[in-house]
Order: structure tokens, then sequence, then C-alpha cells
């Protein structure tokens, strides 16, 4: 039985941090369901991540459909929250509610939103409709072209202000969770201490219920400049560079295959 939305609101209420990872594939949710993330998120970064594009913007519902379906077959025990992608939610609330029943149907067991006070009849209707929602405020990726860039939010009063407001209109409205996204660490520990669901914070500092990064940050998969609210546990694409260089290497010199990796006629080897 995988972890509930049930099973988490516990783990908050007995103070027991919630370690949150995302995944997009069979293998990675494998190796991170076996290393205990309690919740993997297929988010709409495998956008930037795993399919090349500049931002979550591009995502369409047939992409989360197609990575949701091989984390499901990695991931055994994980809670699998899958995000809904730019366009999938904003237009229609119809349209939102049978993108995320969807989602469910494939087997995730909640879906991931972005957004405010706005979205809060989209957000009664999917939970009246029996689909967990976890919110995302504070940062939202999907907003980029609005925002013009990916800044921290909340650090004037005003805006802070909105942050606690989004945040509580969310938990009303029915969310399970919310995703507080680089919002300073102040203003994560006052929505935290305002809402009872479980907050799950990225750049929002030490006080959220729960911490969530992005799998190619940690496992440093990807190129490029480290953000400062990622901590990098292993340097996987330093090692598969260095690893392909001594495999052409060994093919070029003829060391590769040995007569251990080939096969002979009468059957010895
Ligand atoms: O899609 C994603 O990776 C996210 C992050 C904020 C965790 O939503």
């Amino acid at each position: 039985m995988r972890i509930t939305i049930r099973n988490l609101q516990e783990m908050k209420e007995r103070g027991e941090k919630i370690a949150m990872l995302t995944a997009y594939d069979h293998p990675t949710a494998r190796m991170v369901d076996e290393g205990g993330v309690p919740i993997i998120l297929v988010g709409d970064s495998v956008g930037n991540n795993v399919l090349g594009y500049g931002t979550t913007v591009p995502v369409t519902m047939d992409d989360m459909v197609h990575h949701l379906r091989a984390v499901l077959r990695g991931a055994k025990k994980a809670h699998i929250v899958c995000d809904m992608p730019f366009m999938s939610y904003q237009a229609d609330t119809s349209e939102a509610v049978r993108n995320a029943g969807q989602l469910l149907k494939e087997g995730a067991q909640s879906v991931k939103i972005e957004g405010g006070r706005g979205l809060v009849p989209t957000i009664s209707r999917m939970v009246e409709a029996g689909i967990p929602v976890m919110g995302h405020i504070g940062l939202m990726p999907q907003s980029v072209n609005q925002t013009s860039g990916y800044r921290v939010q909340g650090r004037d009063e005003e805006s802070a202000q909105d942050v606690i407001e989004d945040a509580l209109a969310l938990q009303e409205a029915g969310v399970y969770s919310l995703l507080l996204e680089t919002i300073p660490a102040e203003l994560a520990q006052t929505v935290t201490e305002r809402v009872s669901v479980p907050t799950i914070g990225i750049g929002a500092g030490v006080h959220c219920d729960g911490q969530v990064l992005v799998f190619h940050d940690v496992f440093g998969i990807n190129a490029g400049r480290k953000r400062k609210h990622v901590r990098k546990y292993a340097s996987v694409g330093d090692t598969i560079i260095d690893a392909t260089r001594r495999y052409v290497a060994d093919v070029q010199s003829g060391s590769f295959p040995g007569d251990e990796e080939s096969f002979s006629a009468d059957g010895r080897s």
C-alpha cells in the first residue's frame, strides 16, 4: 500500500519531517523509492530536466501521463503526486477536473497545481470529485513569462501577506498540502504555523513540514550554475561523463570487449 495523504497529515502532527523528491522515469523512481522518500513528485520540471525545454511552459498532459506511468511502474511505496502542466487547469474548471481525474485514473494519488486564491473554485471542484490536491504558491515557474524570471517571492509586506492569504484560501478550498517555493524562511514559518496541512518547501527554509528537491539537482546531473536552495548529494553527471570517456577509450584501443565479455563457439565462455 502506498503512503496516503492521511499518512502525510499524521507525519505533520507527529512533527516528522517529510522528504520529497521529483522523479520522471522508472529507474530513478525505483531508486528514490528504495531510498525511502515518502512522496515522489512527477514534476512538470520534466520539461527542463529531461525534455530539454527552457521552462515548464511547453509541457503537455501527454508528457505528464507518459512520465507518470514510468514512475508508477518504478516506485512501489511512495505517495505519487503528479503536476498538472500549464494550461491543463487554468482555462476551464470542468476541463481541469477532467484532466486531474485522468492523472488519478493513471494511478497518481494526488495532483499539484500552481496558483493562489483564483484557483479556489477549481480546487473545490476537484476535492468534491475526490481528487486530492497539493497547492503550489510563492514562486510559480509556470508563470515565468508573467514574472519575468525566477525571483524570491514575498519579501515585502504586501506580497508576504498575499502568500499568507493564498495559503489560507487554498487550505479552506481543501488542499491536503501546500508547496511553498522560494519565499523567505520567516514567511514559510508563518504559513506553516497558520495552516493545519503539511507544508513542503523548496527554497523556503527549514521550518516547513517537509522539503522537496529536483532529482537532477540533488544528484548532480544538471549542467550549469548551482541554485542557492539546492544541496547536491552526489555528482552522478561527472561520473557518467568520466565513465563514457573510459568506454570510448577502451573501444578505440580494442581493450573492450575482452575475453570475459565475449562468447566462444565451444560454449566455455
Ligand atoms: O516540478 C517541479 O519540480 C516542482 C518543484 C517546485 C519541486 O514543482
